[in-house]
């Protein structure tokens, strides 16, 4: 462990060193329920920065400052390896993020738009976001790297994470906007939908009405984890199997309101969810 260190609160990762996880909320939340069932040996420290979401209308440098600040924090708690569990972040971070951390670190982007292109029969693949990860260009850069061209379509969908970060994922407000705002991927006539932001997995029954059964939802989350044991493996980092009686523990740490937290990643995540530590960036 880093000097100065601390662990997080009691239910925290032991001493095997964790790989660390961020997003700027509860939507981070998809990819790590994805690395915990694919992964289960694996101690893992998530950190949600809801005292500062969202980070989709914000400046690309602000929310880079705020990505190496959470960096900082989860490698001085040891992290052996990080997932940056939010689109936003990876669109305008990631780079910075590699050259700058020790640790391999891991986006959301690549994985999910693979698995896209694996999936579409057609080429037409939507892809919804924040306005900033699809203000960046990063998934259509992404895409001019596939070695089959697919067609992509990019639509913004301000509004939707506000509603999962208030635990209102099915009602008929979100159905309306989700009419809205879904409108120029369904006029693409994509077959193939990208979940572009971590947090809309947990809209996918709503976005699933909208869009109608013949289209494929993809969340970055399962192929994010399968890229998470891919580095694990290649960099010699798998954590000890975790005895049966000692499942591996997580730690969750926020800098918004830890009950809020705690009840809504308890119903998004499960109960690996026990104790959150509060964090303030002041
Ligand atoms: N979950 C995030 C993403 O994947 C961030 C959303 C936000 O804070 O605006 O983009």
């Amino acid at each position: 462990m880093s000097p100065g260190a601390t662990r997080s609160g009691p239910g925290g990762p032991g001493p095997t060193p964790p790989i660390g996880v961020f997003d700027s909320g509860l939507g981070g939340l998809t990819v790590l329920r994805s690395i915990i069932d694919l992964l289960p040996d694996e101690p893992l420290l998530y950190f949600g920065d809801t005292g500062r979401f969202p980070y989709g209308p914000k400046p690309h440098d602000e929310v880079r400052r705020y990505a190496l600040e959470i960096a900082d924090l989860l490698v001085a708690r040891d992290a052996k390896l990080l997932v940056v569990a939010c689109n936003s972040a990876t669109a305008v971070a990631l780079d910075v993020l590699r050259d700058r951390l020790e640790i391999p670190v891991l986006g959301v982007i690549e994985p999910g738009l693979a698995a896209a292109a694996r999936a579409t029969r057609t080429g037409r693949v939507g892809v919804i976001g924040t306005v900033g990860t699809i203000a960046s260009g990063a998934y259509q850069r992404a895409a001019d790297a596939l070695a089959d061209p697919i067609d992509l379509t990019c639509a913004a969908c301000p509004g939707f994470v506000e509603f999962v970060e208030s635990g209102d994922v099915h009602s008929d407000q979100v159905h309306v906007l989700a009419e809205r705002l879904l409108a120029p991927v369904r006029a693409a006539e994509v077959d193939t939908l990208v979940l572009g932001c971590t947090h809309y997995p947990l809209l996918a029954r709503t976005i699933g009405d909208v869009m109608g059964p013949d289209v494929v939802l993809i969340s970055s989350a399962d192929e994010t984890a399968f890229s998470v044991r891919a580095l694990v493996d290649a960099h010699g980092l798998a954590a000890p199997p975790a005895p049966p009686d000692a499942p591996a523990r997580h730690g969750f740490v926020t800098s918004g309101d830890t009950a809020t937290f705690r009840a809504l990643g308890t119903r998004f995540l499960g109960p690996e969810v026990d104790a959150v530590e509060a964090w303030s960036w002041t």
